[in-house]
């Protein structure tokens, strides 16, 4: 279990770098095959993400495969593009950051392949970074005077996690999914309900014309760890509550059932995470990943933090889902501490944080 809210120096504190650190950033780990330039941690200089949502949707879900041939066809193109809008060439890069991990495998490969390529022909040094904390730091970039230490909900497709941040790149994960993260209980829910791929958009939309109160779905809690999350049981209640409408015959209303759903999803997201920020004693948090960009998460998180003076932060939608940029911030802090990586990096699908 983490310990209370200790301040240490840290990264946060110290003064580094005297020039200016332009990350070329690269992340391929799903479905976008993305590129940015980043300045110094907290400026974007060009954002690119060419996104492959639509070859996946006839098949209701990103397919490995696809994707890893798309990002071949795209990944170059995609660079070419980000340094073109940043108006630099590659003499101009600092450092070459790129997500390995996690992630799918042959989806990964082709981001690290290019970096390793690039960092070979030009010497240019090689960071590795973690995705989710990339999309931790994609708060860098919108809030240029957030600084850890912080608690940080991140709620992705794959992951849901609730994290302290210790420092620039340094975590503790206090909680985390025991089954479904969720984003996924949101694409399934969506697919139950003949919403289609991807879930998390379509719900937020239609929800805005359902009843949230109109269908009383489980909120888990797990025994073991009050921060931990379950989403799996709640799913099942959706299934559950759709076939028994069936059975009998009735029509349900998807606008109710979605908002219903969501509205249970949120509730539990926002209970642990502001406990934990209380408990921990700590008065700032942010939320990160696809999630994130869910317009009814942030509204209940916005009133809550605001009842509980809890400084609240939140990236913007296209910095919340998969982006490049975010790689840089989160490659930045780690070039400056130091790390670098050989050409032995190699693609980590499930890369712990
Ligand atoms: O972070 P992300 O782009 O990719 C992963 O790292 O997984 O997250 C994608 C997830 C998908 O499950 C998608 O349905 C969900 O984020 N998502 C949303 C919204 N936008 C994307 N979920 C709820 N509401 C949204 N507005
Ligand atoms: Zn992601």
């Amino acid at each position: 279990m983490a310990e209370k809210n200790k301040n240490d120096e840290t990264l946060s504190d110290m003064n580094y770098v005297s020039q200016d650190v332009r990350i070329l950033a690269i992340e391929t780990s799903c479905d976008e095959t993305a590129a940015a330039v980043v300045k110094n941690g907290r400026e974007i200089l060009s954002d690119v993400i060419y996104t492959q949502i639509a070859l996946h949707t006839c098949y209701g879900g990103v397919v490995p495969e696809i994707a890893s041939r798309k990002h071949i066809e795209k990944i170059n193109q995609v660079i070419e593009e980000a340094l073109e809008q940043a108006k630099i060439t590659l003499q101009d890069i600092t450092a070459i950051a790129v997500t390995y991990g996690p992630g799918l495998v042959g989806a990964l490969l082709v981001g690290v392949s290019a970096a390793k390529a690039i960092s070979f022909a030009t010497g240019i040094p090689l960071v590795g970074v973690h995705h989710i904390s990339g999309h931790i730091s994609a708060n860098y970039i919108e809030y240029k005077e957030l600084k850890p230490p912080f608690v940080c909900l991140v709620a992705s497709g794959g992951h849901s996690h609730l994290v302290i941040v210790k420092d620039y790149g340094t975590y503790e994960m206090i909680g985390r999914t025991r089954d479904d993260a969720a984003g996924e209980a949101f694409d399934k829910v969506a697919r139950a309900i003949g919403l289609g791929y991807p879930g998390g958009p379509k719900i937020d939309k239609i929800s805005k014309e359902g009843n949230p109160e109109a269908i009383s779905f489980p909120r888990a809690k797990v025994a073991e760890n009050e921060y931990d999350f379950s989403f799996s049981g709640l799913k099942s209640a959706v299934l559950n509550y759709l076939n028994s409408c069936q059975m009998k015959g009735i029509s349900y209303c998807q606008a109710d059932v979605a908002a219903s759903f969501q509205k249970a999803v949120v509730d539990v997201l926002v209970e642990h995470s502001l406990h934990a920020v209380k408990e921990f004693g700590y008065d700032k948090f942010a939320i990160a990943g696809g999630v994130a960009s869910n317009s009814y998460l942030r509204n209940a998180f916005e009133e809550e933090c605001a009842k509980k003076n809890i400084r609240f932060f939140h990236p913007s939608s296209r910095l919340c889902t998969d982006n490049a940029a975010m790689i840089g911030a989160a490659g930045y802090y780690e070039y400056i501490k130091g790390v670098r990586h050989g050409y032995d990096l190699n693609a980590v699908p499930n890369l712990l944080l």
